[in-house]
C-alpha cells in the first residue's frame, strides 16, 4: 500500500518533469482549467461507478484509446458510427471486439451537462484510459488535453492496427510510423496485463497452425502446457468465449505480463515476438523479475506519447456533442 501511494506521487511528477522539456502540439495539462475546471473529477467519478459495476471494462477502455490513436491519430474516430455511405472504423474486423462505447457516451453526457460543447470525445477517451489503468492498481499520469474530434472514420484505415499475428519487424514498422519507438512497443504491450481476448483471436495458435491439421500442429513458440489449458477453453470454431490475457490477475495492472511472455504463455504471437529482439527481450526478462515501479513510470511516459499521436488541435476538427456521430 505504501509503495503504491509513493508511486502515485512519483509517477506523475516524473512524467511532468520529462514533459516540461518537450513541445506538445498545443495540448496542455490545464487546457480546460477555465472552461471545464472539474473535467477530471467528473470523469474519475463516473469511472469509479462504471468499474465498480463492470470491472472487466478497464481493459476495453485502455484498448479503445490505443485503437483511436493508431488510426487518424487520437481524434475519437474509433467512436463514430457507420453512415449509409461509409463503413466506419468500429465496424472493421480488428474493432469488432472493442467494448465500452456505451460508457464513453455516459461519461461524455455528464461532461456535456457540466460544460456543454467543451470537452472532446478524444480527450474523454484519453482520460478514461488513464483512469482505467489507475483504478486497476496501475500507474497514473498527467493527461495532456485539448484534442479535437475528427469527422472522418474509415473501416479500411484500420489496417494500421497491428494484428495479433504480427512479427517484430511488422510491429516496429507499425509503431514507428506513429512516432513510437522500440521501447514504446515493449512498454505499451504491457497493457496486456489487463483484459481478456476472444478465443478467435488466439485459436490459430492452438489448431492447424501451419495447415497440417493434426493435434500437434500448434504454434511452436507457445508453451505446451499452456496450449492444453487454452484448448480446454477454446474449441477451434469458438468465437464467443473470453480468456484472461493475464490469468489470475487480469483485473490488476502489474508486471506479470512480462512473466507470461518470458514463459511463452502470452496470448498473441505479437507478444511472443518481443523475445526475438535483444532490446525488447532484455526489457521483458528484466521486468519478469521485478522492477514494477520502473515499468509503471515507462508505461506512463509511453501513454502520454501515444496520446499525442496525430492529434487535431486549435481550429482543426470539432467538439462532438455525441461521440458516435459528427455534429451537423
Ligand atoms: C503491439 C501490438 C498489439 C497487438 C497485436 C494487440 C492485439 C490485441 C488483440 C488481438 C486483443 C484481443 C481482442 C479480443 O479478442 O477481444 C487485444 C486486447 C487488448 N489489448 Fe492489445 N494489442 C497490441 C497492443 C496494445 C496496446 C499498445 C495496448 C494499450 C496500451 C493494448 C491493450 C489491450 C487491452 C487492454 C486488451 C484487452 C481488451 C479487453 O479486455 O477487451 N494492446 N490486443
Amino acid at each position: 500500500m505504501e509503495s503504491r501511494s509513493l508511486n502515485a506521487v512519483l509517477v506523475p511528477l516524473a512524467s511532468l518533469i520529462l514533459l516540461l522539456g518537450l513541445t506538445r502540439a498545443q495540448l496542455s495539462v490545464d487546457y480546460y482549467s477555465k472552461t471545464c475546471p472539474h473535467v477530471e473529477e467528473i470523469v474519475r467519478k463516473e469511472m469509479i461507478q462504471i468499474l465498480s459495476v463492470a470491472p472487466s471494462l478497464a481493459g476495453p477502455f485502455l484498448r479503445l484509446h490505443f485503437h483511436d490513436c493508431f488510426v487518424r491519430g487520437c481524434d475519437g474516430s474509433v467512436l463514430l458510427d457507420s453512415t449509409s455511405g461509409t463503413k466506419a472504423e468500429k465496424d472493421a474486423k480488428p474493432n469488432l471486439t472493442l467494448r465500452g462505447f456505451g460508457s464513453v457516451e455516459r461519461v461524455k453526457a455528464k461532461l456535456e451537462k457540466a460544460c456543454p460543447n467543451t470537452v472532446s470525445c478524444a480527450d474523454v477517451l484519453a482520460l478514461m484510459a488513464r483512469d482505467a489503468v489507475w483504478l486497476s492498481k496501475g500507474p497514473t499520469w498527467p493527461v495532456w488535453l485539448g484534442r479535437k474530434d475528427g469527422r472522418i472514420s474509415l473501416a479500411n484505415e484500420t489496417k494500421q492496427l497491428p494484428p495479433p499475428k504480427a512479427n517484430l519487424t511488422q510491429l516496429i514498422q507499425m509503431f514507428s510510423v506513429k512516432g513510437l519507438d522500440l521501447k514504446d512497443l515493449v512498454v505499451l504491450s504491457g497493457g496486456h496485463t489487463i483484459g481478456t481476448a476472444h478465443c478467435s483471436s488466439i485459436s490459430d495458435r492452438l489448431y492447424n497452425f501451419t495447415g497440417l491439421d493434426n493435434l500437434s500442429d500448434v504454434d511452436p513458440f507457445l508453451d505446451m502446457k499452456y496450449i492444453s489449458k487454452l484448448r480446454s477453453k477454446c474449441s477451434p470454431t469458438d468465437t464467443k468465449t473470453l480468456i484472461e490475457m493475464d490469468p489470475g490477475s487480469f483485473k490488476t495492472f502489474d508486471n506479470s505480463y512480462y512473466k507470461l511472455v518470458a514463459k511463452r504463455r502470452s496470448a498473441f504471437h505479437s507478444d511472443w515476438a518481443l523475445l526475438t529482439n535483444s532490446f525488447t527481450r532484455d526489457y521483458v526478462l528484466k521486468h519478469a523479475n521485478g522492477f514494477e515501479s520502473e515499468f509503471f513510470q515507462d508505461f506512463a511516459d509511453s501513454m502520454i506519447k501515444m496520446g499525442n499521436v496525430g492529434v487535431l488541435t486549435g481550429s482543426q476538427g470539432e467538439i462532438r456533442k455525441t461521440c458516435s456521430v459528427v455534429n451537423y
